[in-house]
């Protein structure tokens, strides 16, 4: 069986902004629900409407799209919007687990998740501060 090359090269060409909407949308609801994620989910707003909006705005520029986030609120380090929240090992893995499931739950192929698999953990993981 011969590997083929992804026809894409970077994940917004795989998704493009609906696509990116879908995982954002999947990804909060997904946050909402998990039993597991109840720790981060505590941490946000009640209504996560506007986060859906805000994270689909920052991945469209983060995966290789246009930087709509940026040119919304200037180009802002992931760090600082965190900074006032303990976020360490658990909640990266929390995050973490609600965007696999985010991804699960629009059929992301394979390629495009083994693509996003080392850059995703290391932005949670940048985001880590304790
Ligand atoms: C590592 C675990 C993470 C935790 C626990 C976390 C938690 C949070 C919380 C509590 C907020 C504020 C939400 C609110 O006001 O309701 C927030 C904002 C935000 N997060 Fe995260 N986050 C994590 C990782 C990430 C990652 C990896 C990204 C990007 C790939 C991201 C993107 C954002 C964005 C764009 C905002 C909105 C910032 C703003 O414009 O104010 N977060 N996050």
């Amino acid at each position: 069986m011969t590997t083929q090359s992804p026809t894409f090269s970077t994940p917004y060409q795989a998704l493009g902004e609906q696509g990116i909407r879908e995982l954002t949308n999947a990804f909060y609801d997904i946050m909402e629900s998990l039993p597991e994620a109840a720790g981060i989910r505590a941490m946000h707003q009640d209504d996560l409407t506007p986060m859906k909006e805000r994270l689909a705005e920052y991945l469209i520029g983060w995966m290789g799209g246009p930087p709509v986030y940026a040119q919304k609120y200037g180009s802002v380090c992931m760090t600082k919007p965190h900074a006032g929240f303990a976020i360490g090992e658990s909640e990266r893995d929390q995050w973490l687990l609600c965007m696999d499931r985010a991804l699960d739950a629009i059929d992301a192929e394979p390629a495009l998740r083994e693509m996003l698999k080392e850059p995703m953990f290391g932005i949670a993981d940048m985001i880590r501060n304790r």
